[in-house]
């Protein structure tokens, strides 16, 4: 028989939501009386919060679990959370005699009582998804860092046919609005000064998300607001709209299109086609010039040819991203599209990546160039590896280094002096006018 455990690890992989979830889940321990494992420490109970996403995600959660033994052959409590924990349930169990639990991600405010017949020797599951939000069992948000995420919308009822996302978080389901701004204030308090609006389909928010960003715009103390992860069907002309009129609002937008061929979007099911994202795009740009707009790819989907892959790199060319994240199509068991024809052979899927991502990576420096000269605020939110320098974002979430004396948290006026694919050099303005 296991002791109840005294300290705890979360460790979260994948998206910013399963980051979002693990900070919950912890805090959630923390209010049983647990105590985070110092650093290097071992701790006595290990929560992975996993990402099915593609297979190499999934497949990194059962390494990771078998890397939890330790030299002397003990081991920690281990609780598999997260998507691959939703996707496997009691069969993860049988794959892995290491694990003592399995929680899904509409479950996790069971947690400690899972832990606790855990401890017993017990090996709960619960992958429910209650109808009753798990959000009024959590306990009350404590202090956090500048910059912070908030769930206000989960699941995702578009099946996208490569998608697992809808069968590991769910239906679409939104947060009540006063909830979501409770929250807020709360993150406030604790010491946010960024807040970044969380969703699967987080544009598809009930009550409107352009409503709830007026409304979080106006909490004091606050000073940016962003949002992710949008689909381009639900982009509305109100959401455009407040990216002219609210200053909270930050200029980025992270809206994936995946591919530039109309079949391969119809084959995907994804309900747009590349002139209708690029009409969204316009409008957008059209009350924010200077927007960055990210994007999330995939190469490889089943049946897709060089042509395809040609309309691709011509969306990227139209688009002119400032980032964006490519990925080799990977099948996942049980979506669509595992069961289609005309996979795509791996030399194949490499190329392809490779040409997108040097395609990318020329726009990404383009756009990083042009902020050149220009005078901004960052947001400084990690040291540097130099004596001095510290790390923060602009407003277009580019990351800009600068030599200051200001801590995480502060924000700070600099002029951005060079630039490169995937980050910026700036100086302080005080001290270019000095
Ligand atoms: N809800 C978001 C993102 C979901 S997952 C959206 O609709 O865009 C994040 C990204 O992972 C997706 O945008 C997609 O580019 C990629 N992705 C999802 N499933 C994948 C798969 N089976 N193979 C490769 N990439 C995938
Ligand atoms: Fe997956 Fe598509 Fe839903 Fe995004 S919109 S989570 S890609 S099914
Ligand atoms: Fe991964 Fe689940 Fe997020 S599959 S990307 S952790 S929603």
């Amino acid at each position: 028989m296991t002791k109840i455990p005294k300290t705890y690890r979360v460790k979260s992989f994948g998206c910013q939501m399963n980051v979002y979830d693990g900070e919950r889940m912890a805090e959630l321990l923390a209010a049983e009386g647990m105590t985070p494992a110092s650093d290097g420490a071992d701790a006595d109970l290990v929560v992975l919060n996993t990402c099915h996403i593609r297979e190499k995600a999934a497949e990194k959660a059962y390494s990771d679990v078998g890397r939890l033994r330790r030299d002397d052959g003990s081991k920690p409590i281990v609780a598999l959370a997260g998507c691959v924990a939703q996707a496997e349930g009691a069969e993860a169990k049988a794959r892995s005699s290491l694990i003592d639990l399995v929680v899904g991600p509409q479950a996790y405010h069971r947690l400690p009582q899972m832990v606790a017949a855990a401890a017993k020797g017990l090996r709960p599951v619960d992958t429910d998804m209650p109808a009753i939000s798990k959000f009024g069992a959590l306990p009350a948000r404590r202090k956090v860092g500048p910059s912070a995420f908030l769930t206000v919308q989960e699941g995702c009822d578009k099946f996208c046919t490569y998608c697992v996302v809808p069968y590991t978080r769910g239906a679409e389901i939104s947060r009540p609005f006063a909830d979501v701004v409770a929250e807020a204030e709360a993150l406030v308090r604790g010491g946010a000064r960024e807040l970044t609006l969380l969703g699967q389909n987080v544009n598809a928010y009930q009550g409107g998300l352009d409503q709830l960003i007026r409304a979080i715009a106006a909490i004091d103390g606050l000073e940016r607001i962003r949002y992710t992860t949008s689909h381009p069907a639900d982009m509305s002309d109100a959401l455009i709209a407040a990216h002219g009129e609210v200053d909270k609002l930050m200029p980025y937008l992270h809206l994936p299109v995946q591919s530039g061929s109309d079949s391969i979007l119809k084959a995907m099911n994804r309900s747009h086609t590349a002139e209708s994202y690029l009409r969204t795009i316009e409008k957008v740009r059209a009350v924010r010039p200077d927007i960055a707009i990210s994007g999330d790819f995939i190469v490889g989907f089943p049946g897709e040819t060089e042509e395809d892959f040609q309309a691709t790199l011509s969306i990227v060319d139209a688009v002119r991203y400032a980032s964006a994240y490519s990925f080799k199509y990977s099948a996942r068991p049980g979506t669509p599209a595992a069961a289609m024809e005309g996979a795509v052979s791996a030399e194949v899927m490499d190329d392809r990546l490779q040409r997108l991502q040097a395609r990318l990576a020329e726009h990404s420096l383009a756009f990083n160039r042009a902020t050149i000269g220009k005078d901004t605020t960052i947001l400084i939110d990690r040291k540097g590896r130099l004596p001095g320098q510290m790390i923060g974002k602009s407003p277009w979430l580019q990351s800009v280094f600068v030599e200051t004396d200001a801590m995480i948290g502060d924000m700070v006026d600099v002029s951005v002096t060079h630039a490169l694919p995937n980050s910026m050099g700036a100086i302080l303005t005080t001290a270019k006018a000095a």
